[in-house]
């Protein structure tokens, strides 16, 4: 009922009568009062005006499922969308709601994880208040090989989300991470479930730092949100409800193909490896090549100095830029 009412406010730009709201939705007055205050105290700024009624002035920024479908299509995500203030990590929620049966294309969205995760074990920092962290869980029909696939899928959602909310060309840094004034400002852990050589289901968690001003001294140097490189602030909500729109329309046309051929040009057009030297890092070796861009396979193309091509998994291996992060 509470998102009926704010949705009801939310679609009218003046004051809408405590009556209207009775009879459209069946609520009794004190009801009404009662589920305001509800929302005023999340942090809606609701004017009420007697014999005017009600009005929306101001919503919070925060990523609650009220909020994320102010801005989404109740049809766009089949599964549910669960929102914590807080939780250990977006990932193992939704890996723990998999295993409890939650329908596919679920999400979890938390405002701050306490054991956000990175990829190759390392950590996430992700304090509340200013960016976005969530995982969508999805069950493809697609053979456990092409699954890493989906997180080229994802990053190439994310970079057009980034370019499309911070007004600038953000980039992808091979495999998954997304760049903007050669500062990473967002990551993407993808893990996956196998049963009997079938995948039971895959998590795709996206870190987005969105509004953060400060970090770590451990990431400073390579860290970077949209706000602190463009001096935009980013309504969260809006910008993941973008996001959300963005990959799920990629995803489903992946798996129609079921091929990433289609996605290769964009994905390159981005990809601020390409053309560029990087240090490649394999069994604790380092290598220099040119990195030429990627393969239907989501391989990365490189040439040494002798013209010699290869091609490379981001499992194997990884790049840095020959003086630092790209
Ligand atoms: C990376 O190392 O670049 C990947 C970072 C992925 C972080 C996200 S935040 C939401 C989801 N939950 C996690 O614990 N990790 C991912």
């Amino acid at each position: 009922m509470k998102e009926k009412i704010l949705a009801f406010l939310r679609n009218r730009d003046g004051f809408v009568s405590g009556q209207t709201i009775c009879e459209e939705l069946g609520v009794s007055r004190t009801a009404i009062w009662k589920y305001i205050n509800v929302l005023r105290e999340e942090g809606y700024e609701i004017e009420s005006v007697t014999r005017k009624g009600y009005r929306l002035l101001q919503s919070p920024d925060v990523v609650t499922r009220e909020e994320l479908l102010g801005y989404l299509p109740a049809h766009v995500l089949a599964g549910e969308i669960r929102y914590y203030n807080t939780v250990d990590s977006t990932n193992e929620a939704a890996k723990r709601a998999a295993s409890a049966g939650i329908s596919a294309e679920s999400i979890f969205i938390a405002d701050r994880q306490t054991s956000g995760k990175g990829r190759r074990g390392r950590v996430w920092s992700s304090p509340g208040g200013e960016d976005v962290f969530f995982s969508i869980l999805l069950r493809p029909d697609l053979s456990p090989e092409a699954a890493p696939l989906l997180t080229l899928v994802a990053a190439l959602a994310a970079v057009e989300t980034a370019g499309k909310h911070s007004g600038e060309a953000c980039q992808i840094k091979w495999p998954n991470d997304i760049v903007l004034h050669d500062k990473k400002i967002c990551g993407i852990l993808t893990e996956m479930s196998v049963e009997m050589d079938e995948i039971d289901c895959v998590v795709v968690g996206v870190g987005f730092n969105l509004n953060r001003l400060q970090f770590d001294s451990e990431i400073e140097d390579m860290a970077g949100s949209i706000r602190k490189e463009t001096g935009k602030r980013i309504i969260r909500a809006a910008f993941l409800a973008d996001f959300i729109q963005i990959f799920m329309d990629k995803y489903h046309r992946f798996l129609e193909e079921e091929s990433f051929s289609m996605f290769v040009e964009a994905y390159n057009d981005h990809l601020i490896n390409k053309g560029r030297q990087v240090r490649l890092v394999r069994r604790g070796q380092e290598l220099l090549r040119t990195a030429l861009g990627i393969n239907e396979k989501g391989e990365l193309i490189l040439e040494d100095e002798n013209g010699t091509i290869e091609t490379v998994l981001s499992g194997e291996v990884s790049v840095r830029g020959l003086y630092g992060y790209v």
